[in-house]
């Protein structure tokens, strides 16, 4: 089965294509590489002995992507990461977010509607129940007004595939994902977050190899044990996995709904200085750090109640925080001898 992946060379995309390999699908990865190397696809090929499909693709185009559909005819479903997603510059720039966004959602589920491609797996973000209300958070949790337009692209997302599988025959799964930080055990493929680093890990491994002086830690001040903020931090190849789950589960016809949604986390949330004391402690690397001011925009906590995803979607993180501190020093080591 052939399974078109958007965003495949990015973080996310590049180590859910390993995994789809190694599980025997076919994949074709279209990417415009705007925050993305094509090396990633010999990486990918390193990894798993198979060559993915590549095309470099810009999914804002309408007249392209329906091209490209109407050349795949035999695909059997697709996984759609290609989005932009830093969120300070979304708030600069939330024009370009919505139309990036929305604009490639839409074109896809257009070529799959003309050419009755079923179903999608939808990256989405732990991010659309702003700061809940209940922790840990179900799938039930209501929605959030965003904390930003970057935010508001994975609730509207959301809602067009509602509206859209209603009244095609598209299923789809949506996946709301918590942090996803570490890389694959070979270190060939990881993030590379393009110049400095917003979120954490990039910038604390960066840190601590001494392309960045110090990582600061925003605020000490929240309601939590340690007046650190918390967040439910997930290895990627766990989160790699789900994909491969979820997509089985809609090609064999599991689903119960049209639409289904999962939390991707571990259900365990972890505070900055957790995650520093945990990174020291498993690389014997000391990091230099100091606590700042709250980052704006930034919520006191959230992790995931990941009962619905263990027993209906049947899958569970089983990395650690460690684990993925290691695998994460591993690759910013891996970069820094390239
Ligand atoms: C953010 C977004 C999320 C998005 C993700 C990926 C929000 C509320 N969340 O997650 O939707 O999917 O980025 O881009 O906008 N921290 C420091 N120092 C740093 C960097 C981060 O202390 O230099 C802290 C933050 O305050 C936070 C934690 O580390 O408590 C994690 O931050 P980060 O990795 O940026 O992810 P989120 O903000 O949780």
């Amino acid at each position: 089965m052939k399974i078109l992946v958007t965003g495949g060379t990015g973080y996310i995309g590049s180590h859910t294509v390993v995994e789809l390999q190694q599980n025997g699908y076919e994949v074709v990865i279209v990417d415009n590489l705007s925050n993305s190397h094509a090396e990633v696809v010999d990486r990918i090929e390193e990894i798993t002995g198979i060559r993915p499909g590549f095309e470099n693709l810009d999914l804002t185009n309408t007249e392209k992507t329906a091209d490209f559909f109407k050349r795949h005819k035999g695909l059997s479903g697709a996984i759609h990461f290609a989005a932009l997603k830093a969120v300070g510059e979304s708030v600069d720039k939330p024009l370009l977010y919505y139309k990036n966004n929305i604009g490639s959602l839409i074109n896809v589920l257009q070529g799959m509607n003309d050419n009755n491609i079923s179903p999608i797996v939808f990256s989405s973000s732990c991010t659309v129940y702003g700061q809940p209300d209940i922790l840990p958070v179900t799938e039930k949790a209501p929605i959030k007004k965003a904390l930003s337009p970057y935010g508001h692209t994975k609730q509207i997302a959301e809602e067009i595939i509602e509206t859209t599988v209603a009244t095609s025959s598209i299923k789809a799964i949506l996946l709301r994902y918590f942090n996803p930080i570490g890389a694959h055990e070979s270190a060939l493929i990881g993030e590379l977050p393009l110049g400095v680093p917003n979120n954490l890990i990039p910038f604390l491994t960066q840190t601590a190899i001494g392309i960045r002086e110090m990582l600061s830690v925003f605020g000490d001040d929240y309601n939590t044990p340690d007046g650190t903020a918390i967040r439910d931090y997930i290895h990627v190849v766990d989160l790699a996995k789900a994909h491969v789950v979820a997509i089985d589960r809609l090609l064999n016809n599991k689903g119960k709904s049209k639409v289904e949604m999962f939390n991707l986390g571990t259900g365990n949330g972890f505070s900055v200085l957790e995650v520093i004391n945990s990174f020291e402690k498993t690389t014997g690397v000391k990091l230099n750090y100091k606590i700042v001011e709250r980052r704006a925009g930034d919520i006191e906590k959230v992790w995931a109640d990941t009962t619905f995803a263990n027993s209906e979607l049947g899958w569970k993180a089983e990395k650690g925080i460690d684990e993925m501190m290691r695998s994460a020093w591993k690759w910013e080591l891996a970069l820094a001898n390239n």
